[in-house]
């Protein structure tokens, strides 16, 4: 049962529970980009990302990643911690593709030679723009230590995405995460993991714009948007199976 709406975001509701430390969070089908100048929806992106996010806070969780998940409750509805949202956006990139590339001028599908965290400051007025470690303690969005723990779970997040994409056939070429701080000032994985915030190609396809699974194909108008978060949704419900 859910209480007053406490925030509405691009994709997502959260409502107060009758617990203060437990909020529920809805998953919205509507889709928006380039800081929400491009805005849409997606038939039933809400429950896929739902059902998608679920299974991937739970194999986190029980590779050791404290995330702020506690249990899916309806189809497109999950509870989820109470926590602090730190406001600055974590990208771990695998593989160049997106803002990078116009910004280093990469090749897209370029590996990079190792696992890439950056850092984005997470104001709409502003268009999110990327920031250092020195940018972070300026406008004091994090502590020395937290911006260390956030680099390693980054990181470590990384790591067992890309094993368990793999055993989905699929690259995991970025994506995005959110850390909230809980009420004894742990740090836990939030917001989603999903199509609309990861870059997922299929492995068995070469053509650049053909294996596109994930946002992108809304992003640049490639058709098929709903089916391939189908096919993402399909394949990480095996996985787990
Ligand atoms: O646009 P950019 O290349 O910086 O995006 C990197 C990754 O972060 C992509 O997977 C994208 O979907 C994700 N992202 C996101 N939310 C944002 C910005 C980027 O989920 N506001």
């Amino acid at each position: 049962m859910s209480g007053t709406k406490l925030y509405e975001g691009k994709a997502k509701i959260l409502f107060t529970t009758d617990d203060p430390h437990i909020l529920l969070s809805r998953y919205k089908d509507d889709a928006t980009a380039f800081n929400a100048l491009k805005k849409g929806t997606i038939a039933n992106k809400g429950e896929m990302n739902c059902a998608i996010a679920s299974h991937i806070f739970q194999y986190l969780e029980a590779q050791g990643i404290a995330t702020h998940f506690i249990k899916q409750v309806s189809p497109n509805e999950m509870q989820v911690a109470a926590v602090q949202i730190l406001p600055i956006e974590v990208v771990v990139r695998n593989i160049a593709a997106g803002s990078i590339c116009k910004r280093l001028g990469l090749a897209q599908g370029q590996p990079l030679k190792q696992p890439l965290v950056e850092f984005f400051y997470k104001n709409d007025d502003l268009g999110d723009p990327l920031i250092t470690d020195a940018h972070v303690s300026m406008l004091d969005l994090a502590t020395p230590e937290q911006v260390a723990q956030l680099k390693q779970l980054a990181l470590d997040i990384n790591h067992h995405l890309q094993t368990f994409f793999e055993r989905c056939n699929l690259i995991l070429v970025d994506f995005k995460v959110e850390i909230g701080s809980d009420a004894n000032g742990h740090l836990l994985l939030a917001d989603e993991i999903s199509p609309d915030t990861c870059r997922l190609w299929d492995k068995e396809i070469s053509d650049p714009t053909a294996r596109i699974l994930d946002k992108d194909r809304f992003r640049q108008d490639l058709g098929n948007v709903a089916e391939a978060y189908q096919e993402v949704m399909k394949r990480v419900l095996a996985a787990i199976a």
